[in-house]
């Protein structure tokens, strides 16, 4: 079924989120990454005994979809228990691909709590054009 609100973007998020891996934090991250032609690609976070191997959840969609050819992002959905907003590793790899790209934040229940942009959350970021220029 094609994604056509933000709703339904977040409930892939909360889908997501319960295959979550995180024994450590007990800190559950859904997040669902929407390509420009309409496809979503989930993710969660995934914990390491050795904590620092530990994946979030959006980088874990975006990884996903970019081996899988799509690099044209409209949207994520990320979802947590306090509609926590994404760490600077995760703000830095939006800003790789998707610049622009609105940014949900929501609670386990389905509740948005803010929508943004990459830009509002890594302003002046450091982005592929800075090497352009060689
Ligand atoms: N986490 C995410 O999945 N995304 C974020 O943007 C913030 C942090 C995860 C990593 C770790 O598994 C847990 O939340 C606690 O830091």
């Amino acid at each position: 079924m094609p994604v056509r609100s933000d709703q339904q973007l977040i409930e892939a998020a909360i889908a997501a989120s319960h295959h979550a891996y995180m024994p450590y934090s007990n800190y559950r991250v859904g997040a669902a990454l929407l390509t420009a032609s309409g496809d979503v690609y989930g993710g969660c976070n995934i914990e390491s005994v050795s904590f620092t191997p530990t994946v979030c959840a959006e980088r874990t969609a975006i990884f996903k979809a970019v081996s899988e050819g799509q690099r044209e992002f409209s949207c994520i959905a990320v979802v947590t228990r306090d509609a926590g907003s994404p760490c600077g590793v995760c703000r830095q790899m939006m800003y790789e691909f998707a610049p622009d790209m609105r940014v949900i934040l929501a609670d386990l229940d389905g509740n948005t709590q803010m929508v943004t942009s990459v830009r509002e959350l890594l302003p002046h970021g450091f982005g592929p054009m800075n090497l352009e220029s060689r």
